[in-house]
């Protein structure tokens, strides 16, 4: 299956490692952390689709789940490789979430899917990593799907940090001059969307919407203010991200997004 050399060669030169790890970085990581609490139970099996170095599948098989992972990078598996640490029940393969033919169906209680869909740019590709993660999930079982969300994006890296001109991308084509409605292609590496671009995706599937979650909120966007809050501060802040990130007047204004869905079962 051919694979994107741009997303191969960012990924062999990012640190994805530490990406969570700042202040700014962690609320991403522990609001899905939040909501994956809420859906273990003891025994669960967890697929991780697109694991990178590991950071959720180590957490989780640290706390004695079943993990298998799938990753695309070859520079990623081996960083997950080096993080593995003795006693936990962890595989990781060198795969694509367009084809998990190599996984059974029906098999895994929560199957992760936060990355891959940030690096799929139609579509019929976004369906068919979907598709996947959903026969590997046992029906009941829980999938959580992460998108980039264009209007957090637009806000933080354009018009805040200047990382994006957006006006050079309205000329471009990549941003609607009317709409603000962002397109990709494969050489810009992230596929920005909105909510309803992932409501659009989501209609034929046979899943019921949990969550929809405001992952990290405006943390990227206020990320200065976020690194110097203390900690009693910052754990107020993480209350108040926590209290408010599935409220539809915030869901908009996210540098990423979880949808979190149940897989319906068919009654056969
Ligand atoms: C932003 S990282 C996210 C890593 C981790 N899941 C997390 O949320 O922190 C995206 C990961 O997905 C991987 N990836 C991108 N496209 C993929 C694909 N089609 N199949 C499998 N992995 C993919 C990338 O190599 C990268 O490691």
């Amino acid at each position: 299956m051919e694979t994107n050399p741009y997303v191969t060669d960012f990924y062999n030169h990012y640190d994805e490692d530490q990406r969570l790890c700042s202040r700014h970085g962690s609320v991403e990581f522990l609001t899905t952390m939040n909501y994956i609490q809420k859906y273990l139970t003891p025994g669960s099996r967890v697929l991780e689709i697109g694991a990178a170095t590991g950071r959720y599948s180590h957490t989780l098989a640290r706390q004695g789940y079943q993990v298998d992972a799938v990753e695309l990078v070859e520079h990623n598996i081996e960083i997950f490789r080096k993080n593995t640490v003795q006693g936990e029940n962890i595989t990781i393969v060198q795969g694509n979430a367009l084809d998990l033919s190599g996984f059974p169906d029906s098999w895994y209680d929560l199957t992760l899917l936060l990355g891959p869909l940030y690096h799929l740019y139609c579509d019929e590709d976004k369906e068919k990593a979907l598709r996947e993660a959903i026969r590997v999930t046992k029906e009941g079982g829980i999938i959580f799907a992460a998108y980039v969300i264009s209007d957090g994006c637009l806000l933080d890296e354009g018009f805040h940090r200047g990382n994006i001109d957006v006006a050079e991308y309205i000329k471009n084509g990549l941003v609607d001059g009317e709409t603000f409605a962002a397109r990709s292609e494969p050489k810009d590496l992230f596929e920005l969307v909105r909510k309803e671009d992932i409501d659009r995706l989501m209609a034929p599937f046979p899943t019921v919407r949990l969550h929809y979650v405001a992952t990290d909120g405006c943390a990227l966007l206020m990320r200065e203010s976020l690194d110097q809050m203390d900690d009693e501060k910052f754990q107020l802040y993480l209350k108040y991200h926590f209290t408010t990130c599935e409220r539809e007047d915030f869901c908009g204004v996210t540098s990423h997004a979880l949808d979190i869905f149940r897989k319906k079962a068919t009654g056969k």
